[in-house]
């Protein structure tokens, strides 16, 4: 190669990207396993794990599996846990009442992760949909045809305190209801549980990618479709200002967390939420971006391994702490 066409730079940002220490050297962003925090979803009995078509990879985990799931996720370092029950269709009613038994499925679960594995973080939702038979995250006036804010978010505040008492770490609206972080706070405290964190699912959208989490957790086979309409509480995919607000009132009524979700496609509103706030942030890689990444992979069009860390160091250098994801596990495992 001769080199009679020379440009004169001074900068040539191509030096510091020669030799794969140089660019270790100059990396900006890292994705720890400590960042993670890996979904699990339970089943009741001792059955065998039940695989979801549409989450290859992930299974529903009797509580005894759950355990030995969250044993190991510690010992590879994950710092956390969220977990969701997929509870028996016959459990499911109108009020949701299944929510606030003390004994329903996920408290044993909570109770059974804290006592085995007490230094891994225990992250539960408070949310009506796994206890509903329609679906939604709310309690639903057929009258009106609407989902009812302020008694959902008694309820809430019922189970909020049935999770702390089981010894959650960190309980996380995902209701989407107005109000619901201050109302949770103030029972948490009234019950002496100040200790409990709140992780605010503050600015969710009401996304098409939930559909694999749907089947997952029953909501869809209990709703007849994937494609339940939460558009009166979850936040219009166009909106980034109402982002925004949503993100400044849970802070305001006392979050601990801020959570954007989905994570992949909504980089711009967890960067601009990483600068509008100190606390720090979560962002949730949801079911559907982890179904693409593993639907391409198995057709041989994509690499599931760059893919599948490519999705996670984006989230982390659009500025998330902390990333909800159904890659914890294997991005830990390499
Ligand atoms: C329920 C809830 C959902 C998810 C987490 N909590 C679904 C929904 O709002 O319909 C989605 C997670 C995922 O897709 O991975 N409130």
């Amino acid at each position: 190669m001769t080199n009679e066409f020379k440009l004169d730079l001074t900068r040539r940002p191509r030096r510091m990207r020669r030799t794969a220490s140089l660019r270790a050297l100059a990396s900006e962003t890292e994705v720890l396993p400590q960042h993670l925090i890996q979904p699990v979803f339970v089943i009741e009995g001792e059955g065998a794990p039940e695989t979801i078509d549409s989450m290859p990879g992930i299974s529903r985990l009797s509580i005894n599996d759950t355990v030995a799931e969250c044993r190991e996720l510690h010992g590879l370092g994950v710092s956390g846990v969220a977990l969701f029950p997929k509870l028996d269709e016959s459990l499911k009613s109108d009020d949701a009442r299944e929510a606030l038994n003390p004994n329903t499925l996920v408290l044993r679960a909570i109770r059974a992760v804290k006592a085995a594995v007490p230094e891994l973080t225990v992250i539960t939702d408070l949310a009506l949909d796994p206890y509903t038979e329609h679906g939604h995250d709310g309690l639903w006036d057929a009258a009106a045809q609407d989902i009812v804010n302020d008694a959902t978010v008694e309820v809430l505040t019922e189970m909020a305190v049935l999770a702390a008492e089981a010894g959650v770490d960190m309980v996380a609206p995902s209701d989407m209801m107005d109000g619901r972080v201050g109302a949770i706070r103030s029972a948490l405290d009234d019950n002496d549980f100040e200790k409990t964190a709140i992780m605010a699912y503050s600015a969710k959208f009401a996304s098409a990618l939930y559909g694999p989490f749907r089947d997952a957790v029953g909501s869809a086979s209990s709703a007849g479709s994937h494609n339940l309409n939460k558009r009166s509480y979850q936040l219009n995919p166009a909106n980034r200002r109402e982002a925004l607000v949503e993100i400044a009132l849970d802070e305001e009524e006392g979050a601990d967390v801020l959570m954007v979700k989905p994570a992949g496609p909504y980089l711009d509103i967890i960067r601009e939420v990483r600068e509008e706030t100190e606390l720090p942030l979560a962002a949730y890689q949801v079911s559907g971006e982890y179904a693409q990444i593993m639907a391409a992979a198995k057709k041989g069009w994509l690499d599931l391994e760059r893919c599948r860390n490519e999705s996670l160091l984006a989230i982390r250098r659009a500025g998330a702490d902390m990333i909800l994801t159904y890659f914890a596990k294997a991005f830990v495992q390499g």
